[in-house]
């Protein structure tokens, strides 16, 4: 991007941070170093120029990934310097985030539930909608029976992860395609339910054993091929194959349904996270496929977003 930076360092004054309509003049005071509220203030206008981002909070959270300090510290010491390191450090972040790298992957930590979880390039960005899938997991399988679950298509294992450490009783299986995808869930995974989870890399269920699992729960690729949505935000720096899944964006859903059928115990429960609009393909999937009391929920904007159902007995 050509935007230029605004905390520039003016020509033949490499070691002065100049800032823009600060009144008290670099000029004056050409070591005079920026406080957090000024770098802060520009960074936010600079950020603005961003569709989808959110200025303030990207800025403080670009700084304190730079400084190490907290958000807190940021909030309540707006008038502290920031040192040369720091600044070179925050400076750089900020370029990224204007080229358009998404803040998660610059930070390599996305808040998801409860946890802060690692990512990656080669991970999607988990995202706030996906914690319906966990909100309707927790509500309709029992909390304290020994359950053998799977996460489909887990990325940075963000589910799997929300899951076990909600109930330590039940274990859970991540899988994905991605041997890297499978690595950060790994990861993911050891920090935050070390005791009752792990991960394959592999096609959907593949290697399960028929008949073994209570419940398959998962966020596939859900995206048309076509969809001008994939060149907007974040998605163009995610990994394709986590959002586009063919011409109707439903390759995968038929896919990894079909292979729980043979793996679901009776009665296994089925939860799939979709697009808006795909609701009634997904239940018409779903019907086609053996499973019953099958419900499209909607998500906190009042959406179609996610299907469930019970494979019948
Ligand atoms: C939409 S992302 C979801 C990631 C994560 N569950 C989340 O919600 O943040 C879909 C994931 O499915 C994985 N995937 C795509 N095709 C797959 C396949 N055939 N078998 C297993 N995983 C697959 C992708 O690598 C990607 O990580």
């Amino acid at each position: 991007m050509s935007q230029d930076f605004n905390l520039h360092i003016p020509p033949g004054r490499s070691e002065a941070v100049h800032f823009a309509g600060n009144s008290c003049d670099s000029a004056d005071n050409p070591k005079r170093k920026p406080s957090i509220r000024e770098a802060l203030h520009e960074t936010a206008v600079l950020l603005e120029a961003l569709p989808q981002a959110s200025p303030r909070l990207e800025a403080e959270l670009l700084l304190c990934h730079a400084t190490g300090l907290a958000r807190t510290k940021l909030l309540t010491w707006p008038e502290a310097e920031i040192g040369d390191k720091d600044l070179a450090r925050f400076k750089s972040l900020v370029q990224r985030r204007l080229a358009g790298e998404p803040i998660a992957y610059i930070r390599g930590r996305q808040a998801f539930w409860t946890l802060d979880l690692c990512v990656t390039a080669d991970t999607l960005i988990p995202r706030p909608e996906t914690e319906l899938l966990v909100e309707l997991t927790l509500e309709r399988l029992p909390a304290d029976a020994p359950l053998l679950i799977l996460d489909a298509g887990s990325g940075s294992g963000a589910i799997a992860a929300a899951l076990a450490s909600e109930r330590p009783a039940w274990t859970l299986i991540a899988t994905d395609r991605s041997i890297r995808a499978a690595r950060v869930a790994r990861d993911n995974l050891r920090e935050n339910a070390p005791g009752n989870s792990g991960v394959v890399a592999c096609h959907w269920l593949a290697p399960i054993a028929e008949g073994s699992l209570h419940a398959v729960v998962g966020n596939p690729p859900y995206i048309r091929d076509a969809d001008p949505h994939l060149q907007l935000g974040d998605l163009p720096r995610e990994p394709r194959r986590a959002l586009a899944a063919g011409p109707d964006g439903l390759d995968a859903i038929r896919a990894l349904s079909a292979q729980a059928v043979a793996r679901l115990r009776p009665a296994g429960f089925i939860a799939l996270e979709h697009g808006f609009d795909q609701g009634s393909a997904v239940r018409a999937i779903l019907t086609q496929q053996g499973f019953g009391d099958i419900v499209t929920h909607r998500d906190l904007s009042g959406r179609e977003r996610a299907t469930t159902g019970l494979l019948a007995i």
